[in-house]
């Protein structure tokens, strides 16, 4: 099953909306006999590529999925059926599919067909390896990482409003890759006019341009921004009920498409199930601070990459990265579980889940 999940770490965060799954046909002496990973949505599942070597599965094989296979035909027909006709006597599963249409169901199946079914086999490293798709499934609303370059005191800025660079150039990478691995990315109107965000990765060697959502209440926008260039990746502007209908209509002219809030200030849940609509499971909400806030305040950051910088602001009235979330006891704090730390050049980056079992871990 280790080897199995590193199959499908191969296009961890490539699969939206599908889970990224591995597969192993192993023979009864302990020989690989096939093996296969999802590529992609659309693509066949990693249980097809495992046993497409076979017409039928030599005498004693075992298959091992990282994800309960799936029943139902979707783009690609059911993986059960696909098992039953190559004959595979005995399926180790590391965790159940969470898709309210599945749980568990392909498994009672296939072991109602005559198949030894073994499951749950280092299922917190299973599980946590589609936290993406775990969250999207279950909730109808994307999965959002957070990500900010901070000073050791947590500023983001100078109290001037200077942010580049906080960090270096390895974190700086490691932050366009993130971009790669998002289907969107969120910016509050402060940070588009301030920093003028490209907003695309330019590090990775094979990019995946994420669309690009700016939160602007009234859709009032710096001149020149990059964002408002013609560009292929799609564009969102989140804006509230009070923002001037001239001014909408010239950012649809421009092919951006605007989704219009019942409140003044867009409420952030609102703006996931929107984006959800649209096909988005996975969001990268690169700040500011207000932004931060708004999402904070209603438990909406599912991870938190926070790239830190061996550097002092000392600036009172520098913003930090999570802006301001009212006068809150304690025990309200918002909260998150350490994950994997490294060090990135001179910075560290310190990655943070919202639920202890997305952090990924082998055991
Ligand atoms: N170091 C880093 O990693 C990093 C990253 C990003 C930004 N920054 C820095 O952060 C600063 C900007 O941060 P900021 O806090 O001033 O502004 P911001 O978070 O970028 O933008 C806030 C604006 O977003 C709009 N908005 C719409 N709906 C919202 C909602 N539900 N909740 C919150 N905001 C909503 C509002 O626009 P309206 O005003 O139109 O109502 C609000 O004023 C800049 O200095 C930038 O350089 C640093």
């Amino acid at each position: 099953m280790a080897k199995a999940i590193t199959l499908a770490e191969k296009t961890l965060d490539q699969t939206e909306p599908n889970p990224a799954v591995g597969a192993l046909l192993v023979s009864a002496a302990g020989e690989l006999l096939g093996e296969g990973w999802h590529e992609r949505a659309g693509a066949p599942h990693a249980e097809v590529k495992a046993l497409e070597a076979f017409d039928q599965v030599p005498e004693g094989a075992t298959l091992y999925v990282t994800l309960e296979p799936c029943n139902h035909q979707g783009r690609t027909p059911p993986c059960t059926q696909l098992l039953l006709q190559k004959k595979v006597r005995r399926l180790v599963v590391g965790c159940l599919d969470p898709n309210p249409k599945m749980q568990g169901q392909s498994l009672a199946y296939l072991k109602a067909q005559g198949l030894e079914v073994v499951s749950g086999v280092l299922a917190p490293a299973c599980t946590s390896l589609n936290r993406v798709f775990n969250k999207h499934i279950t909730t109808g609303l994307p999965y959002v990482t957070a990500k900010a370059a901070v000073t050791l005191d947590g500023k983001i800025a100078t109290a001037l409003g200077q942010s580049q660079w906080i960090t270096g150039p390895e974190a700086r990478a490691f932050g366009h890759r993130l971009r790669s691995q998002h289907q969107g990315i969120l910016v509050g109107r402060k940070t588009l006019n301030q920093d003028n965000p490209r907003l695309t990765d330019r590090c990775s060697p094979h990019p995946r341009q994420p669309a690009q959502v700016v939160f602007a209440s009234t859709g009032a926008f710096a001149y020149g921004l990059h964002f408002l260039d013609p560009q292929p990746q799609r564009r969102f502007v989140v804006v509230g009920n009070q923002a001037g209908k001239a001014r909408l209509e010239a950012l649809e002219a421009q092919g951006i498409l605007v989704l219009v809030a019942d409140q003044a200030v867009p409420d952030p849940k609102w703006a996931l199930q929107q984006l959800y609509r649209q096909g988005l499971v996975s969001l990268l909400l690169e700040g500011g601070a207000g932004l931060w806030a708004g999402f904070l305040g209603q438990n909406l950051i599912d991870r938190i990459c926070l790239f830190v910088a061996p550097k002092i602001m000392g600036q009172p009235a520098a913003p930090g990265f999570a802006g301001d979330l009212g006068a809150l006891g304690l025990a309200q704090l918002p909260s998150f579980h350490f994950g994997p730390t490294r060090v990135l050049g001179s910075d560290l980056l310190l990655e943070l889940f919202q639920r202890k079992e997305d952090v990924y871990r082998l055991d």
